[in-house]
This record gives C-alpha cells, structure tokens and sequence, in this order.
C-alpha cells in the first residue's frame, strides 16, 4: 500500500515546554546552548535541525533549503524550559559543577539560568546506586509519585503558558532491567506501580505521567523506560510520539560511521575493543556495574545488527566485540575514547584502526537533545504516533516495531529521517537512482 505523502502539520504557534528529567551536564548544556544562541554569543553546531538542509527535487533543481525553513518547527525564540532532579542546584550551579561550559558562556546568563531550578525528583536509589538524592517526592507508592509528576506537568504549563510540551529523559542512567508481566499492559503496569512492583524504574513514571498528560516522550539513556509494549501501546491510543534509546554521541556514533563502510567494501572484521575514561557524574554512575550493564547492552547491539554475522559468516562470524567505562575524575566531562579495531582484507590478511576521540560529551549530545524536542513537538503536529523510528539517528539503540531490527548506519538512518520530512511535506522521495541524467528518452 503506497502511503500518501504530506501530511496536514498543526502551525508551531506559541511556546513550546521541553521538561527535562535530569539538570545534569546534558541538560544544563543543552538550555545554555539555547540561550546563547538565542542571544546570538555561539552557533547551534552539531544541531541537524538548525544548521542542515536537505535536497528537493533533482540535482539540477538546485533547491536545498535549511530543513528549519522546510518544515515547521517550533523557534528557540519560543522554547522555555523545566526540569527535575534529586539535587536541588539550580541550572546555572548545576552548569558549574558540571563544568563543560566556560564562564563567557554561564555568567552573562546566570540569572536566567539561576530562574531554571528543578521540581523534587521521583527517585529511587535502588535504580541509580551512586547517587543520593535529597530533592525527592515521596507518596504512598509508585502510582502515587506518577500522579505528582502529572501535577508538575500540568503545573508547568500553566505557570508557563506553554501550548505544547515535550519531555526529555537526560537523568542518569539507571540499572537494567528487561521487560516482564508487569509491562505488558497498562492495566499490569498501572497495577504493579500500585504495588511498588520493583520492575516499574522511576523514568517509566515519569514516562507514564507524560503520556498520560499527552506529552511526547523521547529517552536520552539506555533505561528501559518506555521501551515496553503497555507504553509503546497507551502511545499508539493517545496519538504520541515516543523514543530512544540512548543518545547516539562519541564512540557509538564512530562505530556506525566505521562499521557500515566495512561492511559496504566487504572487509572482515576480527575485533572491536572500545574503552574510554570519564570523569563526570554520568562516569561515575556508570562506575556502578548495574547501571553500565545497561549501557553495555545499548553500546554492545550495534555492530551485530550492522555485520549481520548470520549472513556474512566468513566476514564477521567470529567477532571479539568489548566495550568498557573507566570513571577517571581528572577528565570531567571530557572523554577519551579509544578503538582498536582489527579487520582483514584480500585473502584474509590482518590490519589495524586506531581511533582516539578526545571528545566532550554533552557537547555532542546537547544538540541532540535540541533536535529531539523539536522533531517529537513536530511529528505531534503531525499526528505521528508511537515508536518514532525515523529519528533512530539520534540514538544507539533505536526503538522499532515489533519485529523489526533496529537500524544502525548513521547514514541510512539520515536517509531515512530526511525522507521522512519530505514525506511529511509532500516532497519526492531521493532515491539516488539519478538514471535519468544518462538516459534521456
Ligand atoms: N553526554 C553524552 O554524550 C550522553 C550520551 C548518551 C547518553 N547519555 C546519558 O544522558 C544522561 C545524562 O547524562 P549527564 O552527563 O547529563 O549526567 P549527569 O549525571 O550530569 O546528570 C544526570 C542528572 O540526572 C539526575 N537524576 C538521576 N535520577 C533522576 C530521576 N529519577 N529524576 C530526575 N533526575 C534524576 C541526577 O541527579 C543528575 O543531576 C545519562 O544517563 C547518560 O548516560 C549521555
């Protein structure tokens, strides 16, 4: 069935609300990221949504607009923000302790930052071992806590004179979890949170209270979360985007970049040993094994739905894939990673790649978090519901469909959203097929 392309979009009139879980690095980044640019003291790099274009039509058309100007997205002029923590620093004391921006960029926005303080947690040490929260909500159980969010929520619009919202999930990771009875339906999750049910993380709360206040979701970390089929499905019913896994940042980001080109020239691959060190307080999270468990499994998926071993067996049927995290305090928010990748070619001779990426995390990932609020707010205007796959680029470990595979490549993934736009907007396909510049009937 061919799906008829253009959509109606509702305008971006108003302000749009990006609620934050988590007055972290990231989203400290991320909100005085915005301000300066709003104020016009640095770019927006590394923000597809701000700084890229996209083709229409054929080659000779010559017609590229800013994607921004192609569809319509809400404005930075037009965002404010919210946030919760279990650490009651405000954004612009969060934003030093981080330590990611410089002074030039916090202290001509302290007081605006100062005005962004975060509303008590729903937090549970249990999920996130290394950290101890004094800001929380308590309540007589899960539900409970889940109704208190809806509150903010409400709240928060109000007070803001928001007319949309969307909530990003840029707390810490919390430890693994895999799906079980408890997430199979709402009436089960509605249930277990009742009873304090253990398989019920603070982020499905905050994930719940957000659908059920017809917020769309996006998670920014490897948690399950939203990843269970009882809100994959109360999306689906209420008409709500939702996402994640996991922004997709440093190494991973590399990983699919490198991985697809081996893969596309048909050279072997014997082993992938990535380790990295980091001294923020997501490397000290991740410090604890039950929460990088979770982290390992978001890093770990992605070459084995790349190389697909089961049908290249000679090429990539005997992998060594490892991934580690080192919390080293001296780097801060800095990170080294490091990849040592040995292929082989004709005949199968060995080589070798090293790749060292002296990267700074929440500078990759806070234009990420800018693209997501605005693609999420658009694809409600657009009436797009449940698992957004086409923003898969955002993330290491994309939610699908049941029964489909995730999509890894960075560029099959970009194909995929900028078709997805053109789509939206009624705009041809880009197949690169281009026979027609050779073939003249
Ligand atoms: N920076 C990157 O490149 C990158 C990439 C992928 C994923 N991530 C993920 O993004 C998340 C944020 O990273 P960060 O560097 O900002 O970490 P951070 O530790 O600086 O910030 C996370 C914040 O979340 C808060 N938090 C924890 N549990 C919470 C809860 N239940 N409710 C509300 N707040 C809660 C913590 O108190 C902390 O302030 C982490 O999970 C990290 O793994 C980051």
């Amino acid at each position: 069935m061919a799906l008829q392309s253009g959509r109606d979009i509702a305008p971006a009139r108003g302000t749009l609300g990006v609620m934050l879980v988590g007055l972290g690095a990231v989203s400290t980044t991320f909100v005085a990221g915005v301000e300066n640019v709003r104020r016009g003291s640095g770019l927006p790099i590394g923000s597809l949504s701000q700084m890229g274009t996209i083709r229409l039509g054929k080659r000779t058309e010559k017609r590229s607009p800013k994607i921004k100007e192609f569809v319509p997205l809400a404005e930075l002029k037009d965002l404010v923000f919210a946030a919760w923590d279990p650490i009651p620093d405000d954004a612009y004391s969060a934003a030093r302790k981080a330590g990611v921006l410089e002074p030039h960029h916090l202290e001509p926005i302290a007081d605006f930052l100062k005005g962004l303080k975060p509303m008590p947690a729903a937090f549970d040490q249990s999920y996130v071992k290394r950290l101890h929260g004094t800001h929380v909500k308590s309540g007589k159980n899960k539900r409970d806590l889940a109704e208190q969010l809806r509150h903010d929520i409400r709240d928060f619009k109000q007070r803001s004179g928001a007319d949309r919202l969307v909530m990003i999930w840029a707390a810490s990771t919390e430890v693994f979890l895999t799906p079980g009875p408890a997430h199979q339906s709402l009436a089960a999750f509605e249930k277990a949170m009742e009873q304090n049910d253990p398989a019920i993380a603070p982020s499905m709360l905050y994930a719940y209270a957000a659908l059920m206040e017809n917020v769309p979701f996006a998670n920014g970390a490897p948690n399950l979360t939203v990843d269970v089929p009882a809100l994959e499905r109360l999306a689906e019913e209420r008409t709500l985007p939702i996402g994640g896994k996991d922004f997709k940042t440093g190494q991973t980001m590399m990983k699919t970049v490198l991985a697809p080109a081996f893969k596309a020239r048909m050279l072997g691959l014997a082993g992938w040993y990535s380790t990295n060190i980091l001294g923020n307080r997501d490397g000290e999270v991740l410090d604890d094994p039950e929460s990088f468990k979770t982290k390992e499994e978001s890093k770990l998926g992605v070459l084995e739905y790349i190389l697909q071993p089961d049908q290249y067996p000679e090429l990539y049927g005997n992998v060594f894939h490892k991934v580690r995290i080192n919390y080293y305090p001296p780097r801060g928010d800095n990170k080294e990673g490091w990849d040592n990748i040995d292929i082989f070619g004709w005949l199968g001779y060995p080589m070798q790649i090293k790749v060292d990426f002296l990267c700074r995390d929440s500078i990759l990932a806070a234009p990420i978090v800018l693209d997501l609020a605005l693609f999420f707010d658009l694809a409600q205007r657009a009436r797009l519901s449940g698992i957004q796959e086409w923003l898969s680029f955002y993330f290491k470990s994309p939610q699908t469909a049941p029964g489909l595979y995730p999509e890894h490549d960075l560029f099959i993934q970009q194909t995929k959203l900028k078709n997805t736009l053109r789509w939206l907007m009624g705009e041809e396909q880009i197949t690169h097929l281009g026979i027609e510049y050779y073939e003249k009937a």
